[in-house]
């Protein structure tokens, strides 16, 4: 394991720091989810309704706390916290012309206090929360005006924190969009509400292509700088296999992983590759690409690979195979694995997988991968004021090892990871408190009752313990 191995957390803004209507901050598509569950939908709301429940208006108060949070991480050894900036705090609305300079502060402060501590931040522009305006207003990322939107908000950040912060990412899990049988993801990725009718599928390349484009804007832009910048694509890792040996089977199997792919394949290589040419001549999409498009999109291939990995997902050419779903994760036309264990949430538990993964896209891409999350989402509980989450370290512990067999045994170039939700935050898909990743506990139901007060579980021992000996001892 390399000496300057980035080992650390990760959180999003949306997801911990409450305080969203603080200090001018806008409302972000996150503020009109309300809370769901395993089995209940989070439901996107039209604006702010009186009566419904929005979990992200308080988050786990991280605005108020950062502080105190930080020190717990900085005790666990952190190199590095990942993180996302509200887009809302420095565009409350998005098409402003100038910035919020209160947003921009916080931002500085927190940095400053992480790098007091000696912990690097890590930060993705854009993890589900863009401004609701520019929905309202423009339709989200259906609109070629949110390129330059989210450009200038991304050149803002990077002209005033570039000399806190050298590792960017631009689209949080970029190809979550894919699956658009769930709305949700539309939405949380794009600021996307489909229409009745209209194909959804076509919808999303073209919000996609859009996005391209702006994150090689972004990134060009940071090389230009000539400060040591590296920016990354973020991509929801979510490697399909074949259920049998069956020709038909693979061939299924790579069709879905293409799927995935399509988006670090343009990311990383600069152009579209050609099975997705195909199928859009097939389908008869004509998207808005234009040479210029092209040749930005050339010209900003990414540094470095950021990707989350919880789960796999098994698929059967045979109609007739039972599918099962893969929780609220991936397609619901997955197949079980008997050979892995699932979370209460449905996920699949696999550890060889990331090995695997990390194999794969190092040889395809031959650039530096970092896991900026991973975890497992799990219900705790408090005895004498403890929590023993023998099952969290167990998950992380296994994940860690296949890692390390990656880079020390394959050669695969890993730069860092990242615990999703080093303190528990609210869950993305749910909108529950009680889906909890962290290692750090925090008095908070689904509810939103609870004193917000912090525990150390048994998982912040162990995790410290393995940050001390580089992973020697995990
Ligand atoms: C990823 C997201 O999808 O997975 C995070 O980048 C999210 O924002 C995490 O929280 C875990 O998902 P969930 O739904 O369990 O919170």
């Amino acid at each position: 394991m390399r000496n300057n191995f980035l080992w650390g957390g990760a959180i999003a803004a949306h997801q911990v720091e409450g305080a969203y209507l603080e200090d001018g901050k806008g409302l972000s598509i996150a503020d009109v989810m309300t809370a769901g569950s395993h089995t209940v939908p989070r439901k996107i709301t039209d604006g702010v309704l009186e009566g419904e429940y929005y979990p992200n208006h308080e988050g786990i108060d991280f605005y108020h706390r950062y502080k105190e949070d930080i020190d717990l991480f900085a005790e666990m050894g952190f190199k590095c916290l990942r993180t996302s900036i509200a887009w809302t705090r420095i565009f409350p609305n998005g098409d402003e012309e100038t910035p919020n300079e209160k947003g921009l502060k916080f931002y500085d402060q927190m940095f400053d206090y992480l790098l007091s501590k000696n912990i690097q931040p890590v930060i993705t522009l854009s993890h589900f929360e863009m401004p609701y305006h520019l929905v309202k207003k423009y339709g989200g990322w259906r609109n070629r005006k949110c390129i330059d939107f989210f450009y200038k908000f991304a050149k803002v950040c990077i002209d005033r924190y570039m000399n806190k912060v050298k590792y960017w990412m631009t689209f949080n899990e970029i190809n979550n969009q894919t699956l658009v049988e769930n709305p949700i993801f539309a939405f949380t990725n794009s600021g996307i509400l489909y229409k009745d009718n209209e194909d959804s599928l076509k919808v999303m390349y073209q919000a996609a292509h859009y996005q391209f484009v702006a994150s090689a804007k972004v990134v060009n832009y940071a090389r230009s700088l000539q400060q040591d910048l590296h920016v990354g694509c973020m991509v929801a890792a979510l490697p399909f296999y074949p259920q049998t040996c069956n020709p038909k089977d693979v061939l299924k199997a790579q069709k879905c992983n293409q799927k995935q792919l399509f988006f670090s394949d343009v990311q990383v290589r600069g152009y579209y590759p050609s099975y997705m040419k195909k199928e859009w001549e097939i389908k008869g999409y004509q998207l808005d690409i234009t040479q210029e498009d092209l040749h930005i999109i050339k010209n900003g291939c990414v540094d470095f690979i950021g990707f989350s990995y919880y789960l796999t997902s098994t698929v059967s050419a045979n109609m007739s195979v039972e599918k099962v779903g893969s929780g609220n994760a991936a397609g619901e036309d997955t197949v079980e694995n008997p050979y892995l264990k699932t979370s209460a949430w449905g996920w699949t538990i696999d550890p060889e997988g990331l090995r695997y993964y990390l194999n794969d896209m190092y040889d395809r891409y031959q650039i530096p991968l970092f896991i900026v999350e991973n975890g497992f989402g799990a219900v705790d509980v408090i005895e004498d004021g403890k929590i023993h989450d023998i099952y969290r370290i167990e998950y992380l512990r296994n994940h860690i090892l296949e890692m390390m067999k990656a880079i020390e045994e394959d050669g695969v170039d890993v730069i860092g990871y990242t615990v999703w939700g080093c303190i528990d935050p609210i869950s993305f898909t749910t909108g529950e408190m009680k889906k909890r990743y962290g290692m750090v506990y925090v008095d908070r139901n689904n509810d939103g009752s609870g004193s917000l007060e912090r525990v150390k579980k048994d998982s912040f021992y162990w995790y410290k313990h393995t940050i001390e000996t580089n992973g020697k001892e995990v």
